[in-house]
């Protein structure tokens, strides 16, 4: 038996980065993923992938800005495998960067609709599909060590990890005081190969000094995609049954220093 058999679960920006390792991974443990992003053809290759390995995998071209968009994927899920258990808000841009004064407000707009709007809708319409499901469920919401902690020139970026992160905690508590047994979490991955963070990765090791992401973070390495995937897996799971409000921080030790 898998760790999240017979489950069902939604990954928004699944087509790449944690999003695809996560989909992957929770397929492998057992459950029915729907492959969520903008990014048609690499969308389709992971749920391809995941159904060729034997699992049960849907594409959906979704935008988590849309609060339509939104409705029609739960639709398409709940009409396909018919029901949700679990929930992964991982689509995210880095872009717009920038400090508080070389950003514009059309910049900051840009980032906070995907990395918070997203995040709401999907709390929200999630929560009313689990409801439906009748069977409590797990949401898991992307934040970021930049979530914890500032950096001068990502002003919109930190404000909106940070924002999930507490945005998480409110909707943890609501769910835990209406007795719907529906857990929500955050993640905070630090520095993670992903196409997101490659370009800055690389201009950190550019310098022929080293790599500043390694050298920051305490054991040594960058993490890899699924250094998260399993943290998701764990509070997508029914081992996480007492997991709810936190955030499960993954950086190597980036941020205990
Ligand atoms: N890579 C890191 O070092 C790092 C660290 C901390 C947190 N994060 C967060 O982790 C999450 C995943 O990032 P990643 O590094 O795997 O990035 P990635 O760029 O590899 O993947 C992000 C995916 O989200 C999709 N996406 C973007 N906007 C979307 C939208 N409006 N609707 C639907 N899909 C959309 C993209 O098409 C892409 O497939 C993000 O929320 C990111 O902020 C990344």
């Amino acid at each position: 038996m898998g760790r999240v058999a017979g489950k069902i679960a939604i990954v928004t920006g699944a087509a790449s980065g944690m999003g695809e390792a996560t989909a992957r991974l929770l397929a492998r443990e057992g459950a029915a993923v729907v492959v969520g992003d903008l990014q048609a053809e690499k969308g389709r290759l992971v749920a391809e992938a995941i159904a060729a390995a034997g699992g049960r995998s849907l594409y959906v071209a979704h935008d988590v800005t849309s609060e339509k968009g939104w409705q029609a994927t739960i639709a398409t899920t709940l009409d396909t495998f018919g029901g949700l258990h679990i929930l992964v808000n991982n689509a995210g841009v880095g872009a717009p960067f920038g400090s508080v004064e070389q950003l514009g407000l059309d910049d900051w707009r840009k980032v906070m609709s995907v990395n918070m709007e997203g995040v709401f809708l999907g709390t929200k319409y999630g929560i009313e599909a689990m409801r439906k499901t009748g069977q409590g469920g797990s949401i898991v919401n992307f934040s970021s060590t930049m979530g914890i902690v500032g950096s001068p020139s990502t002003a919109a970026y930190v404000a909106s990890k940070g924002g999930v992160k507490l945005f998480t905690k409110s909707a943890a508590l609501h769910c835990a005081k209406e007795r719907y047994g529906i857990r929500v979490n955050s993640v905070c991955p630090g520095w993670i190969r992903t196409p997101m963070s490659s370009g800055a990765l690389d201009k950190l090791s550019g310098s022929g000094e080293g790599n500043k992401a390694i050298e920051l973070t305490p054991l040594g390495r960058v993490g890899e995609p699924d250094d998260v995937a399993y943290g998701v897996l764990y509070l997508a799971s029914d081992e996480a049954s007492f997991v709810t409000g936190t955030e499960l921080v993954i950086d190597g030790g980036y941020t205990a220093q």
